[in-house]
């Protein structure tokens, strides 16, 4: 991968910076001064786009013997696992932007597939680029009828999400091309089948839970419209799907269609980095997806309103929050410390959707849990505000999918932003397989205790 060039904000910010030491020459050193007190050593480190390399600590050690200085980051909350030029984040200012593309222009003007088709290829499509895309995807609906014998063996009550994570990678094993990872045409080819694909597994697996035979991909329809007739047609010879459902559907996909490096698209690059196929990879990235902290958080959020259940129950829920017997769910985000975007953008379709629905009475609750948050101590000093999750419950329920189903709708969308991560990791040069190092706290070297001598 060549030389990632700069973020322009990067370098701005870079620039702006004073610089004690260079100030009086004018010439700017990107360099770190580090002194180890325990030798007296001195070292410079070079800042290359606002970060050192973790491996220029090594040099920095007090002994022949010493391993050399790591970094300790749990959780990588300080951390930059890789170099990217996917997804653009500024969490102090609430800004989130695909290959430089702002999230509200993309939400007002494009669809779901032209968005994908900017994640992965890192330009808009034209018109026959776009036209070609969709039509292979379009053509890649359609799953291995052995799979229905895989959906067949799960109970009724499932969970969808164990249900997709299962099958996708049961994918894996029908084609066993895709194990070509560095072969560009497999590449395609498997990233038609899975952006096509998820969307006929997570219906199949919805029309299994309710005991209703599968309805199959209508080639005719959009993205988002095939979709709703998977999971809705019952007896109409073919589906029509509202319109107005059929575009906030959309929207929500173009919204969850990628996030840098969050804790599934991690999970994608780090299972991708040892070279398994992506079927693989992605059914790992979904069971992090799963998680109620991450993708599971929008059915957290259903539930928690309602189990609150009316607006006056909120100041008494809020108090629980700040007494640390809950999480309010929906709400902080490792990277926003300000208003996510797409959380605005969310609660504004949720008006237009409630429209044609009927407005979810669970929405005067979420907007009073709002309304105290955004004016109470303990969210403001933690900057706690409403992330992508705290409202797509409220329009998928109203949409009528069951709770179970609402981290089914974030993984489908995601799917092209975990492809175009492991392409990416794939192509840069300086990744290997991810083999974290750790401190190792644990008992110093022993021998071994016959039981008898146990007590
Ligand atoms: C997604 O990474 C991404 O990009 C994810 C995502 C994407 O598109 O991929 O944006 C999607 O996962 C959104 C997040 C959905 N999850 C939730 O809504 C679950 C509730 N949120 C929290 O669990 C939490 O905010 C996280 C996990 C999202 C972020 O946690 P961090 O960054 O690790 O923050 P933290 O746990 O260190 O919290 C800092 C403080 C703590 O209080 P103190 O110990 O300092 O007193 O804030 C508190 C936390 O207790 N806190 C919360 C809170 N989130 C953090 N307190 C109450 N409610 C919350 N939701």
């Amino acid at each position: 991968m060549d030389p990632v060039k700069p973020h322009p904000r990067v370098e701005e910010a870079a620039s702006s910076l004073v610089t004690g030491g260079a100030e009086a020459t004018g010439a700017r050193r990107d360099t770190l001064s580090i002194t180890d007190n325990r030798t007296g050593k001195q070292y410079e480190l070079p800042i290359e786009h606002g970060a050192i390399r973790a491996n220029d600590l090594r040099q920095i050690r007090y002994g022949p013997d010493d391993f050399g200085l790591m970094s300790y980051d749990p959780a990588y909350t300080n951390t930059a696992a890789c170099a990217s030029r996917i997804t653009y984040i500024d969490g102090d200012k609430g800004i989130l932007e695909y290959r430089g593309y702002p999230i509200e222009e993309l939400a007002e003007r494009s669809t779901y597939l032209e968005t994908a088709y900017l994640i992965l290829h890192g330009e808009l499509p034209t018109r026959a680029q776009l036209e070609e895309w969709i039509w292979h995807i379009t053509h890649h609906t359609f799953i291995h009828e052995s799979i229905k014998k895989f959906l067949d063996g799960f109970h009724y009550d499932a969970h969808p999400m164990g249900m997709l994570v299962s099958t996708v990678a049961a994918l894996s094993t029908f084609y066993p091309d895709a194990k070509d990872i560095f072969n560009a045409q497999s590449r395609r080819k498997q990233t038609y089948r899975l952006i096509g694909k998820m969307p006929t597994l997570a219906a199949f697996a919805y029309r299994h839970s309710l005991g209703l035979p599968y309805a199959y991909p209508d080639n005719d329809l959009s993205y988002t419209g095939n979709f709703l007739s998977m999971l809705f047609k019952t007896t109409e010879a073919k589906f029509t799907p509202n319109p107005t459902l059929e575009r906030a559907l959309d929207l929500l996909f173009i919204l969850h269609a990628d996030h840098e490096q969050n804790c599934s698209t991690s999970a994608m690059r780090g299972v991708g980095s040892s070279h398994v196929d992506p079927y693989c990879a992605t059914a790992a990235a979904t069971a992090a997806l799963y998680g109620p902290l991450h993708g599971g958080a929008n059915e957290a959020v259903v539930r928690m309103l309602t189990e609150i259940g009316s607006v006056s129950k909120v100041p008494a829920f809020i108090k629980g929050i700040e007494k640390g017997e809950s999480k309010l769910m929906g709400f902080g985000h490792r990277v926003y410390k300000n208003y996510d975007p797409r959380a605005k953008i969310i609660k504004q379709a949720a008006y237009q959707v409630f429209d044609v629905l009927g407005r979810n009475p669970l929405l005067d609750v979420a907007l009073e849990i709002e309304r105290i948050a955004l004016s109470d101590e303990y969210f403001i000093k933690r900057k706690l505000y409403p992330n992508v999750d705290f409202y797509s419950g409220l329009i998928y329920q109203a949409l009528s999918f069951p709770s179970a189903m609402f981290p089914v709708l974030f993984a489908i969308p995601r799917t092209a932003g975990w492809l175009a991560h492991w392409q990416e990791m794939l192509d840069d040069q300086e990744q290997k397989i991810a083999r974290p190092r750790q401190l190792f706290l644990g008992p110093a070297r022993r021998g071994y205790v016959p039981i008898e001598q146990r007590g």
